[in-house]
């Protein structure tokens, strides 16, 4: 079966993945039209699906269109808009050609008068059923002739994506804020246009670039589900519009409204991939899809176990000192951590955080000999070495800005706003991106660092560049000239693993991914409520990056009170981390610790490298044999019944499966009807279950 198939005779593409189909086609008027993206389709089939009529009102005037850009009886949300030099607006393509290379298609337009060009693309793999989708805009004109003028880019979507005529819909998305990232809503998607947005430089806490969309009967292991993820690591913009005759186009790509880039002959301008996804396993299906989707095509290192991680944050937040760490060094390999990190607070004037940001050596009276005495007690105690870093920052109280005040976004004439008292440093500019890729680089060598935790503190504000040709197209080149020096960094340290941190979970999309390992979840870290942002951060991303730390109880930030074994279960669901002032846990409780660390060891690769299956209170990994529930009681009133039982997901019912624990064994078919051997007695109470299949 051919990735990617032409249809001549009705001009119709169809791109195939294993279990779905996607098609467009050139109309008789020439127009890109959206044909087909669902269930699998043969050629001819795709060729046989008839066109939806636009409504037949001039009042309307709308089709649906593969990739709607602005000019002509358009009245949605155009794809893209530009302006030329003479203030004019609008496009009018003209279809110029189409190139198939196994998975990958590239349909080229070029505007009937002015020298632009647009190519849409296409990719598609054989091990996924995600369509890639990015778009490309090219300044066709010969430097020095007539057209050579500049074109002002207001909007590049990477695509749009078309959904079938349903009865309803139902929008999925996530929402929240610093500490409460990956907040999931399942709501009726209104007849409106609905943006999800973030005008803050990264992802941001508030909403995160993707969605599904489902006919409003999907379930968690049933039903047809649509989803599109943007690969972009600054500010972005995603349109769901829904019309009254039940028509929904999703638009989307990097940037919000406003900043306009300049294009210029010769010049071109490419857009992160929007990803798209059809199931019809349900919501279950779609993040498992999606998980697969990032194993196999956006970590760099997705084979790798991720490591236990000790990190010193919650312990002395800026009270860095080497004595002090080598104390929690001690304390944290004595429980199996394989990978201590010093966070904040090591450097330069760092007390709090009002000075010292931009000055990345170690402070002298904290490390009177550097960091190196510190890496080589971590080394001994065999753990590797990891370090908190924020390179996009200065504080306006550090040798770095009142030596480089410039380095900053900054507008002329307006104040610089603080935010946690620091500034960001201008990535688009070459000789600040040099700069952090210098002393990176230098810092990695010295000490061989194994891991970095990469911080970004605050979101955009005076987002100029005075004096730059261009200076909007900074939105878009700070995103790229951190991706750079990391890819950079890698490339020079392949032994070098990134933690993608924003205060939390504020930057997290596919495009950081593509670079770093892990994410730093969120700054909360009270089991009951990671629940939640576990829960919402799954929907799309794969728990081998999802990084948990086990914190103090009580939870420094909300005062809650847990076990200890509750707050492991719930941070085992992902990368576990250990975050708590270790310094301070009684025998008894390092003790447990080490067996749940082990515990921990045990189910590692089925987390981090099975299949996961949500359950009610409970989360199901399965890799090969292997099935792992772990499984959290929650608060509830005693209604006069045990609770239903815990139904497990995905088992073969003709196979048997042993309890690892006790040893039985037990029918999948009964597993799956009746529910697991388990019993959770008391509020947070919290169990693993390893299942392994035997005949
Ligand atoms: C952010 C991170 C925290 C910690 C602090 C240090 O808030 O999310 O984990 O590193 O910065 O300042």
């Amino acid at each position: 079966m051919d990735a990617v198939t032409f249809d001549p005779a009705t001009r119709t593409w169809l791109l195939r993945t294993a279990n779905s189909s996607y098609a467009l086609r050139l109309d008789d008027a020439g127009l890109l039209r959206h044909v087909h993206w669902g269930r699998p389709l043969t050629p001819a089939q795709a060729a046989a699906v008839p066109l939806r009529e636009g409504p037949a009102s001039s009042f309307d005037g709308a089709v649906r269109e593969e990739y709607p850009s602005e000019g002509g009886a358009r009245f949605g949300v155009p794809a893209l808009q530009v302006r030329y030099a003479d203030r004019g607006r609008g496009l009018q393509w003209r279809h110029t050609g189409h190139r198939i290379d196994g998975g990958a298609l590239a349909l080229s337009f070029h505007d009937d008068h002015h020298p632009l060009e647009l190519e849409l693309h296409y990719r598609v793999h054989p091990d996924s059923d995600v369509v890639e989708r990015w778009a490309s805009l090219r300044h066709t004109a010969e430097a020095g002739t007539a057209q050579d003028t500049p074109v002002e880019v207001l909007r590049l979507d990477s695509a749009c994506w078309t959904l079938p005529v349903l009865d309803d819909y139902r929008l999925s998305h996530v929402t929240g804020g610093w500490s409460g990232e990956f907040r999931l809503h399942r709501t009726p998607l209104p007849a409106a246009e609905t943006t999800l947005t973030s005008r803050r430089g990264i992802t941001s806490h508030q909403a995160n670039p993707w969605l599904m969309v489902d006919g409003g009967d999907a379930g968690e292991e049933h039903g047809e589900v649509w989803g599109a993820a943007l690969a972009w690591s600054g500010s972005w913009r995603i349109t769901a519009s829904r019309s009254h005759t039940g028509d929904v186009a999703v638009t989307g790509g990097a940037g919000h409204e406003g900043p306009a880039v300049v294009l210029r002959a010769g010049g071109t301008w490419e857009t992160p991939v929007f990803a798209g996804l059809y199931t019809d396993g349900g919501f279950g299906a779609a993040s498992r899809a999606w998980h697969r989707y990032t194993a196999g095509h956006v970590l760099p290192r997705p084979d790798e176990l991720r490591p236990v991680v000790y990190n010193s944050w919650e312990a002395v937040q800026f009270d860095v000192t080497e004595e002090k760490q080598r104390e929690l060094a001690a304390r944290a390999a004595a429980l199996g951590v394989e990978l201590f990190t010093v966070d904040d607070g090591w450097f330069g004037a760092r007390r709090s955080d009002a000075a010292g940001l931009g000055d990345w050596t170690p402070a002298p009276d904290r490390f009177p000999d550097g960091l190196g005495p510190l890496v080589a007690e971590v080394r001994r105690l065999g753990m590797r070495f990891g370090l908190w870093v924020e390179p996009e920052m200065v504080n306006p109280d550090s040798d770095l800005y009142r030596a480089h005040p410039d380095w900053v976004l900054h507008t002329a004439h307006r104040d610089r706003t603080e935010l946690r008292n620091q500034l960001v440093l201008n990535f688009a500019r070459p000789d600040v991106a040099e700069w952090a890729l210098g002393w990176l680089d230098a810092l990695v060598a010295e000490h061989r660092i194994d891991y970095l935790k990469w911080d970004m503190n605050r979101a955009f504000t005076e987002a100029g560049w005075p004096g730059a040709a261009d200076p909007d197209r900074l939105w878009h080149d700070h995103v790229h000239g951190v991706h750079r020096v990391m890819d950079r960094l890698r490339a020079a340290h392949p032994g070098l693993r990134i933690e993608a941190c924003a205060g939390g979970g504020g930057r997290v999309d596919l495009g950081v991914l593509a670079r770093t390992d892990q994410v730093w979840t969120s700054d909360n870290t009270d089991a009951h409520d990671r629940l939640s942002i576990q829960h919402g951060y799954s929907q799309l991303y794969p728990a081998r990056t999802m990084t948990a730390w086990v914190t103090d109880s009580p939870n420094p930030l909300t005062g809650r009170r847990l076990p200890l074994a509750f707050r492991f279960r719930v941070a085992m669901a992902g990368a576990l981390g250990i975050g708590g002032d270790l310094l301070h846990w009684s025998p008894e409780e390092l003790a447990e610790a080490a067996r749940l660390v082990e515990e921990y060891k045990e189910i590692r690769p089925v987390v981090q490298q099975g299949e996961l299956h949500r359950l009610r209170d409970a989360v199901q990994y399965t890799l090969g044999d292997r099935v792992v529930v772990v499984a959290w009681r929650l608060p509830s009133v005693y209604d006069g019944a045990a609770p239903a039982p815990l139904r497990p997901a995905g088992l073969d019912p003709q196979r048997r499966y042993r309890d690892e624990a006790t040893g039985e064994v037990h029918h999948g078919a009964v597993l799956l009807a009746h529910g697991l051997p388990l019993r959770l007695a008391g509020d947070w109470a919290s169990a693993v279950v390893r299942l392994t299949a035997v005949d």
